[in-house]
């Protein structure tokens, strides 16, 4: 069949109005913000200095440096049961990091980090400058470099505010902005600084032009000594106008999220590298100058300018609730897995129900009382709590058991998260847990995983807990996040909302990346010192969210298949992962001939890349470990055929694979036979550099073994693939779907709402079947579309891919709608009243 006869074919949406389904979650949708990729410092918080407090050289607590990498406590992994040998790059330049120095005219000046005179205990580190030499025309500036930068706009103002002492130094200070071709964009010139005791400063620095590339100096003109210390400088304008506040452009897009939870302060974040280096909620409150700060796993650190305080405020500035997760005494299980013995874990739990006290505890209680002079009298709207991030397993869920006993005895409000780790629930933690009231299941997904898994939460068991997709991301093969990743990050969503009996929260993760330091492959919000743009993904959350019904309706999709047009017309190949494999006898049956046959292995026939391959006579050997080796047999393509060979394993650790349906290196699918350390076979595919699982795992029956020959048969027809071990079938691939469609009422405004997802490139008519509910004829549509699945906003083009909304004039009890070319689609429809 023709594409366009393809095209032409009308896919089937049933809509029943009096069959209800689960009820939509009004806590479906929030968010997750994590301390990565410069996500709040350099990101979200304000600050526009970094390393204010000349702390970051320091090395976090519990850790030593050796040879520039930072070694956690050499104790036993909280799971191996062993010690593991994991250390990470300390990324500290210098002592300084972020500041520099420059002199002229014949100036002597250096810059060292000092300790002797504290300007406070819990941030000892200033920074000394020792001014040998000055000429009488010469200048020294001290110069920060701002988060790659400091955008400076044209007559805004800047609050600035620094600490500093002097030696024998007698005249005065200037700060500015400055531009990257040195003009200067605002200034202010402190008159004197001097005394041997610290002394606060503070000026309104206003730019008189504008730099996105700006840097923050301290001119000095005389010699003598010079310290400072917690040189900050924030935007007079912050989110809400707080002091201390946010970066405007970043928290507005989570405020028009309008999630109705954040979960804070991570992820990886919150576990550490060594417990002692974990956040630690009391030392982020309070004076900013006081805060030490915190080591994010993720190689920075933070400030905790934005800290517990902050959080919750910023929850209670956009109407979400609070999830706090915190530190349940391991630091990161991918990392060190360094733990406090269970014998510690009371000082722990005595904490815990102090951060809790301090957000909703009484204003007479201790901690509600320091919340009242940190000017909030009232409660946050602390909600939940999580016990660590991402532990699993039975040691995990009976330290859970503990924590959640403490804090629903004080608290039975609030509502306790288990973690789960990623991609499943862990069953020892489920099996061991007494009680917990929700499971936070992390759920990091490659393109095309969302499409044929769209039932995956269909088929989880009810209990008595409710499930939390706490991290979830089409984050491999879709670039830095394109239409693709949307659609499929789309797909997965209206898995959820059906399921929202069970999956009653969700937050897509990460939330913010700043350019400059990217710590993960794809994330929602993308920014640099002053531009930011949301991934369409972004607009696909904020509209599914904005679009919520309040209850699901019973919705078949039935989508024409294509028997005719073959789905995996391609060439074949061969291939190993971390396995040494010999293959012969390839042969390939179209029609009943063999189209063609290796024998003796004609070397032109094959185009080898990655591993080692030996020809051996009739057998193509990988002799290599390592991953992506790839034999392509460059002949031809094949649509419709069976592929034959024999498979012999010589070494490694899983088995055979078998890439078909190859159209090129960036999409491809492939049959792992002995996937998993040799336990399960699984159809997988290839898409730019990523691959993903595509289907349901089939467990062998017995690992394949070494030195022995198999006859594996792939029988590749329009629509399906079965795959046959010695003569066995072993699993069956389906193309999956690519339209998908869940349905609602909104009983607030009386509506139908009808959410559709269309994973093709070409537009498809779609006949909707509306029973039991009488409609009123003109709707809305908002509609999300791009032009190619590649499709991405961008710096320049921030808005290029946004929802748009249309009126819908033809809505009746059977009724056409097209949908677009990749695009996800909401229509709205008034249900008359009976
Ligand atoms: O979101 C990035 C990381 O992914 C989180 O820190 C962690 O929880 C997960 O593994």
């Amino acid at each position: 069949m023709s594409v366009h006869l393809a095209m032409a074919q009308t896919a089937r949406i049933s809509i029943s109005g009096a069959t209800t389904g689960a009820t939509v979650s009004r806590d479906l949708h929030g968010i997750f913000f994590e301390e990565i990729s410069h996500g709040g410092e350099g990101g979200l918080y304000g600050e526009l200095i970094q390393n204010r407090g000349f702390e970051e050289s320091k090395i976090p607590e519990g850790c030593t440096l050796d040879s520039g990498f930072l070694v956690p406590p050499r104790t036993p992994h909280y799971s191996a049961d062993q010690v593991v040998d994991w250390k990470m790059p300390f990324e500290a330049k210098n002592d300084y990091p972020g500041w520099s120095l420059a002199t002229s005219g014949g100036a002597i000046a250096h810059l060292a980090v000092d300790l002797s005179q504290p300007l406070y205990p819990e941030t000892p580190r200033s920074l000394k400058i020792t001014i040998a030499s000055m000429p009488r025309t010469a200048n020294v500036a001290v110069i920060n470099e701002g988060f790659w930068g400091i955008s400076v706009q044209q007559g805004a103002a800047y609050t600035l505010t620094f600490y500093s002492r002097a030696e024998k130094y007698n005249g005065g200070m200037t700060a500015r902005l400055v531009s990257a071709d040195g003009k200067t964009l605002a200034e202010h010139v402190f008159e004197r600084v001097q005394g041997r005791g610290w002394k606060k400063y503070t000026a309104t620095l206003r730019a008189q032009a504008s730099d996105a590339q700006a840097t923050f100096q301290v001119v000095l003109s005389r010699p003598g000594t010079v310290w400072l210390d917690f040189v900050s400088l924030f935007p007079l304008e912050t989110f809400r106008n707080r002091p201390n506040g946010l970066r405007p452009d970043l928290a507005q897009y989570l405020a028009d999220l309008k999630p109705a939870f954040v979960r804070w302060p991570g992820g990886c974040f919150v576990e550490g590298i060594s417990p002692q280096s974990a956040p630690n909620w009391k030392k982020s409150l309070g004076p900013v100058e006081r805060r030490p700060g915190t080591y994010s796993p993720w190689g920075y650190w933070s400030s905790d300018g934005l800290g517990y305080h902050e959080f919750l405020q910023f929850c209670e500035d956009i109407g979400a609730d609070a999830l706090y997760v915190f530190n349940c005494g391991v630091s990161c299980e991918m990392r060190s897995g360094v733990y406090v013995e269970d014998a510690h874990v009371d000082t722990l739990v005595a904490s815990v129900l102090e951060a809790i006290e301090y957000a909703i505890g009484p204003q007479e209680s201790r901690w509600g009382k320091v919340r009242a002079q940190q000017g909030h009298p009232e409660p946050f709207p602390l909600r939940y709590v999580e016990v660590g991030n991402e532990q699993v397993g039975e040691r995990y869920a009976k330290r859970f058991n503990i924590f959640y006993k403490a804090i629903k005895e004080k608290y039975p409000q609030l509502e306790i998260l288990a973690a789960m780790g990623i991609a499943h629930l862990s069953q020892p933690t489920i099996r061991t847990v007494e009680k917990m009231d929700i499971a936070d299941e992390h759920a990091y997904k490659a393109a095309g995983w969302a499409m044929a898994y769209a039932d995956w939460y269909d088929k989880y068991p009810r209990k008595d807990w409710k499930l939390y997709v706490g991290e979830y991301a089409c984050n491999a093969g879709v670039g830095a996040g394109n239409m693709a990743a949307a659609l499929n990050d789309a797909t997965f969503i209206l898995g959820m909302e059906r399921n929202s009996d069970l999956v009653t929260m969700s937050s897509y993760a990460p939330l913010l990346e700043n350019i400059h330091d990217t710590d993960w492959p794809v994330n929602l919000i993308r920014f640099d010192a002053g531009r930011s743009f949301a991934r369409i993904s972004y607009y696909a959350i904020k509209m599914l969210n904005e679009h919520k019904a309040s209850v699901n309706l019973a919705t078949q999709v039935a989508v024409p298949v294509d028997t005719v047009t073959a789905a995996f017309t391609g060439k074949i190949g061969l291939s190993t992962w971390d396995t040494q494999t010999e293959y012969k006898d390839v042969e390939v049956i179209q029609d009943g001939k063999v189209v063609y046959q290796s024998g003796v292995i004609r070397k032109e026939d094959w185009h080898l890349t990655g591993g080692q391959w030996e020809v051996r006579d009739s057998v193509l050997a990988q002799t290599k470990e390592g991953a992506w080796p790839l034999a392509l047999l460059n002949t031809k393509s094949f649509d419709r055929y069976t592929l034959k060979l024999k498979a012999r394993k010589t070494g490694g650790h899983n088995a055979f694979m078998i890439p078909f349906a190859f159209r090129d290196d960036q999409q491809y699918m492939r049959v792992h036979l002995g996937a998993w350390l040799n336990k399960v076979a699984a159809f997988e595919t290839v898409t730019k550099g990523a691959d993903a699982i595509v289907s349901q795992p089939v467990r062998l029956e017995k690992p394949v073994e070494l030195n022995r020959w198999y006859a594996i048969e792939l029988r590749v027809n329009a629509t399906t693939v079965e795959c046959y071990l010695d003569g066995k079938r072993l699993m069956t691939y389906h193309t999956p779907a690519d339209l998908f469609a869940i349905a609602g009422r909104d009983d607030k405004t009386g509506e139908l709402v009808i959410k559709i997802v269309n994973a093709v490139g070409h537009a498809r008519p779609v006949s909707i079947a509306v029973n039991d509910l009488a409609l009123e004829p003109t709707g809305t549509a908002v509609v999300l579309a791009a032009e190619s699945p590649d499709d991405e906003n961008s710096f320049e083009s921030p808005q290029r891919f946004v929802p748009q909304t249309e009126s819908v004039h033809s809505i009746a009890k059977h009724f056409e709608y097209v949908v677009k070319p990749w695009s996800v689609t909401v229509l709205r429809a008034r249900i008359k009243r009976p």
